[in-house]
């Protein structure tokens, strides 16, 4: 645990380390079955950002019981173990408690060779970043709890927060990766920030090929934006220096935290191409190449 990574690594033997994580939240979608299914995709992310495989799983539970009826609970469940399923993942057990705010989430452990594991320490110059999944996620739940995010909006990113990782973080072990984070709580930029600090480079974003979800610059210009990405502007401000021309909304997007967001991959210059047609056709869709690792300026990034 000695950086600012996903999770806690301990290594059991020469050729074998578990990986341990947990996760939870309160809901950002109205209907609890896709809760669970994003809560589970998000819990287990963290596991496949560092090239590991999630074996078990625990619930985590805080339930409203006089105010909330248990069915609800019921359909969360049956969302995380179906995304458990899918993911291989056995539930072994969880603990839950009466709380008036709802919360759901996984503690998970997942094993890794300690040599191949994959951190966010191992970034280079002149390698390349590639996403997974496009940005907003935070400005379209703000959106949605304003009453702006129409039905088929939240279809489509309830979609992309209840996908699984699992395909990109096996893609990216087969071609040889450097380094990796999901995105998550702090943003595009915080979670940049740390890559950068732990891997003591500098990195170069290039915000026309940022993937996002189209409704959110409409959303972020109505300043529908999450306390999250102001606190991520706060704290990680400092350490980001915008061109001139960068909208103010695509710099809402670099900040606005995300859940059960993409991988931020960084990988030889030469194999980036090729791994982005490898996600492509394999239906991680949205991939793309958003920038590059730099040596100067240390611990900074540039976004252009
Ligand atoms: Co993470
Ligand atoms: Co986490
Ligand atoms: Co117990």
């Amino acid at each position: 645990m000695e950086s600012l990574d996903d999770a806690g690594v301990y290594k059991l033997s020469e050729d074998l380390a578990i990986i341990q994580t947990i996760d939870f939240f309160t809901p950002i979608v109205d209907d609890p079955y896709d809760f669970g299914q994003i809560a589970a995709a998000n819990a287990l992310s963290d596991i496949y950002a560092m090239g590991g495989k999630p074996l078990t799983a625990m619930n985590v539970v805080c339930f409203p019981t006089k105010s909330l009826d248990i069915s609800i609970l019921k359909d969360i469940l049956r969302g995380g173990i179906d995304k458990m399923k899918e993911a291989g993942v056995t539930l072994v057990g969880g603990h839950s408690i009466d709380d008036k705010e709802l919360k759901y989430g996984l503690s998970v452990t997942g094993i890794v060779h300690p040599k191949r594991l994959v951190t966010n320490a191992g970034a280079r110059a002149g390698d390349k970043l590639i996403l997974t999944k496009p940005l907003g996620t935070g400005i379209i739940s703000t959106a949605l709890k304003a009453g702006k995010a129409g039905k088929e909006t939240m279809a489509k990113v309830t979609k992309y927060m209840a996908t699984l990782n699992k395909k990109a973080s096996e893609l990216m072990q087969k071609v040889g990766v450097h380094a990796c984070t999901d995105i998550t709580g702090f943003g595009l930029l915080g979670h940049a920030c740390q890559l950068a600090q732990n891997s003591q480079v500098g990195i170069k974003v290039n915000s026309n090929s940022i993937p996002t979800f189209k409704e959110v610059e409409n959303f972020a210009n109505a300043g529908l934006c999450p306390g999250g990405l102001h606190r991520n502007r706060e704290f990680y401000g400092k350490m980001v220096k915008f061109s001139d021309h960068v909208p103010d909304y695509i710099k809402d997007i670099l900040f606005d935290p995300q859940t059960s967001g993409g991988l931020l991959i960084i990988i030889a210059p030469e194999a980036a191409e090729p791994l982005v047609s490898k996600l492509r056709k394999a239906g991680v869709s949205d991939a793309a190449i958003i920038g590059e690792i730099i040596n100067k300026p240390l611990e900074k990034i540039i976004v252009e």
